[in-house]
């Protein structure tokens, strides 16, 4: 069978955008954001609460998903997250949570050694996602 130029641009067209669709919100997909609440207990209540504007040793992570790093008022954070200019992604979650904080950004003061296991860590996505 041959095509038209014009089916296979179309082909193109949709063959591209189905990549960017999946690049973009599979990871997300792929987390479970109740097991997720779970994690977020285990690994990160002990200095952090969800809840909108309730900081405890850490800033609260309510929205955190599409923030700006260090930009919470109200929380004193250390120079290297003040001065930290990206804004938090899930892929940059990723990257932050996955490794020991100090090795991620320098200077934080968030004394935390990293979640290695990669469910573990899309659930606890998920459930921070979920928080807005
Ligand atoms: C021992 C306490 C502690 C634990 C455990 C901890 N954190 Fe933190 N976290 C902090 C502190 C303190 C800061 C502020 C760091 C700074 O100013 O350098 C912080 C900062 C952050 C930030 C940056 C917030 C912002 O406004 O830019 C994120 C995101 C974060 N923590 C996520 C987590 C997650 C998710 C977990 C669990 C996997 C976790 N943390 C575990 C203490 C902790």
């Amino acid at each position: 069978m041959t095509c038209s130029p014009r089916v296979k641009a179309a082909r193109r067209a949709l063959l591209a955008g189905l990549f960017f669709y999946s690049a973009g919100t599979l990871p997300v997909l792929a987390g479970d954001a109740s097991a997720g609440a779970d994690v977020f207990k285990q690994e990160c209540a002990e200095c952090h609460t969800t809840k909108e504007g309730k900081n405890k040793k850490g800033p609260s992570l309510f929205g955190i998903v599409g923030r700006n790093a260090g930009s919470l008022d109200g929380y004193s954070y250390s120079d290297a997250l003040k001065n930290a200019k990206w804004t938090w992604t899930e892929d940059k979650l990723h990257w932050y949570l996955s490794q020991p904080a100090k090795q991620a950004n320098p200077g934080t003061k968030m004394k935390y050694s990293g979640l290695d296991d990669a469910k573990q860590l899309d659930d606890l996505i998920a459930y921070l996602q979920s928080n807005h």
